[in-house]
């Protein structure tokens, strides 16, 4: 178990720091900030959050070790019995009762054996409860059993599951690398640096009216945005994902940024260029940065 540091205080340390060399008067502003905070937010030592670790043993249960995403599966498994369990209770018909739950129980008994640093976190007693009465044919209290089996199933997901769907379901860029023309194989983040210069640099040029600059920098940016798009389908074998974010709506907003560039229009320029920047950056972050920037600090 570790637990994560409140930005802010984070914050006020770095000031601190900074504060030695800057003198007393700044270090004291930054005091008396801290106790303002204290004051005016009561409320903020309770604000750190503990984030549980994931046991070992669910890896085995993914993808790579994994041919499948077994402990997803499984959990696909358990809600649609508790369905089946649910809606036949409340018909009265036992013989199907009986077959979904048998399914039921042997699928979460299964749990523990899968990860067995999660045996605390099951209450395997209400399972055979609810074994006992489907067995009568209880039907009332299959219902109330299985009402309190679900609270134990919301209590685990609380702590865990989008922490495991983070870990094991996001698409990891850090073994992706983009082929550069100049360079060779350059790492994902060396790419987006790259795209991110000249995405700047066009705004800057066209500002000053340094035309020339301007045009070489959106051409760079297509040429990146090219090789860019050869690498989606490492993890992509369909087209569509690839057409929505660099498909021929961008090219047309990449050739329409090109013309105003051309024609020498600041105002023009600066709207198409924030327009591909959401539609080709922003978009796509939105999926893919956001989601790899989470993950790498969850899990470093
Ligand atoms: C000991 C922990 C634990 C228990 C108990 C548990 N789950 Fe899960 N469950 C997880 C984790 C972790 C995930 C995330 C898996 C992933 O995203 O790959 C998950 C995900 C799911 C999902 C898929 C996400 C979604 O909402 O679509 C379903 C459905 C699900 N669980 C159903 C159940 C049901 C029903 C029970 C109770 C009978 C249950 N789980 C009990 C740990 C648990
Ligand atoms: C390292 C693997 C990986 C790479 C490389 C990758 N993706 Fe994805 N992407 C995924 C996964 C996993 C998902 C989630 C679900 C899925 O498979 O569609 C996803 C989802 C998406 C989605 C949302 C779903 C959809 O169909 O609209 C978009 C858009 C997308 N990716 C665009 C791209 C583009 C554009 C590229 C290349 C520039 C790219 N991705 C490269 C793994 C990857
Ligand atoms: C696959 C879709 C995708 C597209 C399209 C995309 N990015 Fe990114 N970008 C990412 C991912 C993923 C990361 C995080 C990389 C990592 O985790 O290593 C990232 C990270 C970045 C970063 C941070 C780099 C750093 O130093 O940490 C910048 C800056 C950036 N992108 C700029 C851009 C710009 C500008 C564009 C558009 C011209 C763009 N990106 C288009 C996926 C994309």
């Amino acid at each position: 178990m570790w637990s994560k540091q409140r930005p802010l205080a984070d914050l006020q340390h770095a000031n601190t720091k900074h504060t030695t060399r800057q003198g007393v008067s700044v270090q004291l502003t930054v005091v008396l900030l801290a106790s303002l905070l204290a004051l005016t937010q009561p409320t903020f030592a309770n604000n750190e959050k503990t984030i549980e670790q994931l046991p070992d043993s669910l890896d085995q249960w993914y993808k790579p070790v994994n041919k499948r995403q077994v402990w997803l599966h499984t959990m696909f498994a358990l809600r649609r019995e508790m369905q089946a369990i649910d809606e036949y209770a409340a018909l009265r018909d036992l013989p199907r009762l009986k077959k979904w739950s048998n399914k039921f129980i042997q699928h979460f008994n299964q749990l523990p054996e899968m990860v067995p640093e999660w045996d605390d976190e099951l209450e395997l007693d209400e399972i055979t409860r609810l074994d006992t009465e489907v067995n009568q044919g209880d039907f009332k209290a299959v219902t109330q059993t299985l009402a309190r089996i679900s609270r134990n199933c919301r209590a685990c997901h609380r702590d865990y599951r989008a922490l495991a769907a983070v870990r094991f379901r996001t698409a990891d860029f850090s073994q992706v690398s983009i082929s550069d023309n100049e360079q060779g194989e350059i790492s994902y983040n060396d790419h987006m640096k790259a795209l991110s210069l000249n995405i700047n640099r066009i705004k800057i040029a066209s500002e000053d009216s340094r035309w020339n600059s301007a045009q070489q920098a959106a051409e760079g940016l297509r040429v990146q945005l090219e090789q860019l798009g050869k690498s989606c389908n490492i993890c992509h074998k369909d087209q569509p994902p690839y057409e929505r974010i660099l498909g021929p709506a961008s090219q047309q907003m990449l050739d329409e940024l090109a013309q105003t560039i051309h024609q020498h229009q600041p105002k023009l320029t600066a709207r198409k260029l924030g327009e591909a920047a959401v539609s080709i950056c922003a978009r796509c972050h939105s999926v893919h940065r956001s989601l790899s920037d989470i993950r790498h600090q969850l899990f470093p």
